[in-house]
């Protein structure tokens, strides 16, 4: 694997050497805390990671709001694609900056498909990420004429990170939820929201887009901590819904490409290759799989990560999870390795 991997690096770096810029013009990157950059940091919430010891590992050693100790996977992916800086965050961005011409991040920690889960931290429900995306596209009318904009908004590659949320944070400890469905139909109101996403946003110019597979959800820290009644693995019921999910999330993506001419969309695996990580994480260089660097994820400390967190590692590059629930900054770039070697096709 790791050839491949390298082979993929050096086509990219080839491809956007020869442009000279990057491979896409923009990034508009959708989602949850998987994907915020620093969206929630003015918002009432308590879900925000603006915070040290967030951000340690990332440009400046400072925290941005993002949810690791460096880069998320959407930030390695702009790299590859030959990005110099990072689409900033919607809502910190006002007035709109230069650089919206290479992208925007909508992404909302603690939001999901289902909108009531963003209500319930109160975070940015998609709904709402499309609303602001609809002004952003204004602005940036305004910025540089519509044909221009135009070519950015069809040219740009769009990101979707989500799901996990409306699973650990609200399905499986929320009873007016998981009273009201099961988890096949409570799949099916989430892959409608994906569908209606979709055709909205293609309706408004997307024609690259890249969504991301629910991880091994049973494999989160606090996953094993909540819903592993004291055991030390992975909750299997948890990754077979999310496995189910999956599978639901690839047929609507089938459907929609069959209907909307001239889209290319991938749905990322990273249920495998997180999966991979958490069980056998000696075989990519890592050493801890169970505990999270930041708030351990054990049942009698914090699930939260925060400047007094106790036992907080001083070195995150061997653990799968920098806290209870996000991947590392060395896990997300095997994550991020993948989605590149899986999304060759949306960029060519
Ligand atoms: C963490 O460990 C890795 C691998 O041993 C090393 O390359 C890196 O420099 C260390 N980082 C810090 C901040 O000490």
């Amino acid at each position: 694997m790791e050839w491949f991997i390298g082979l993929v690096g050096f086509i990219f770096w080839g491809l956007s050497l020869g442009h000279g810029q990057p491979l896409v013009p923009a990034m508009m990157i959708f989602g949850d805390s998987t994907a915020d950059c620093g969206n929630n940091n003015g918002l009432y919430t308590l879900v925000k990671a603006n915070f040290p010891p967030y951000g340690r590992d990332f440009v400046d050693h400072s925290p941005t709001g993002r949810f690791c100790n460096g880069k998320l996977a959407t930030d390695i992916t702009a790299d590859t694609l030959g990005f110099t800086s990072y689409p900033p965050p919607y809502l910190g961005s006002q007035p709109a900056p230069k650089n919206f011409l290479i992208g925007a991040n909508f992404a909302s920690a603690a939001s999901g498909y289902y909108d009531r889960t963003a209500q319930l931290y109160h975070a940015i429900p998609l709904s709402k990420q499309m609303q602001y995306y609809k002004e952003y596209q204004s602005k940036v009318i305004k910025m540089v004429g519509k044909a221009k904009a135009e070519t950015i908004f069809s040219d740009a590659l769009y990101v979707l990170s989500t799901g996990s949320s409306d699973f650990v944070q609200n399905y499986y400890i929320n009873p007016v939820v998981n009273r009201a469905y099961n988890p096949d139909q409570f799949s099916d109101i989430l892959i409608q929201s994906f569908t209606n996403f979709v055709q909205e946003i293609y309706s408004l110019g997307a024609k690259r887009i890249g969504t991301t597979s629910l991880p091994p959800v049973g494999c989160l820290p606090a996953s094993i901590t909540l819903f592993g009644m004291g055991s030390n693995q992975c909750v299997g019921r948890l990754n077979t819904d999310a496995l189910a999910f999956n599978r639901k999330l690839n047929s609507a993506a089938q459907a929609l490409l069959k209907k909307l001419p001239g889209l290319k969309m991938v749905i990322f695996d990273i249920y495998k290759p997180l999966y991979d990580l958490a069980k056998n994480p000696t075989n990519s260089g890592f050493f801890e799989a169970r505990r999270a660097c930041c708030g351990t994820g054990t049942i009698e400390t914090s699930l939260l990560c925060n400047a007094r967190s106790p036992g907080t590692c001083s070195n995150a590059t061997g653990y799968v999870f920098w806290d209870s629930f996000h991947p590392s900054e060395a896990a997300n770039q095997v994550l991020a390795d993948s989605i590149m070697a899986q999304g060759i096709s949306l960029i060519s």
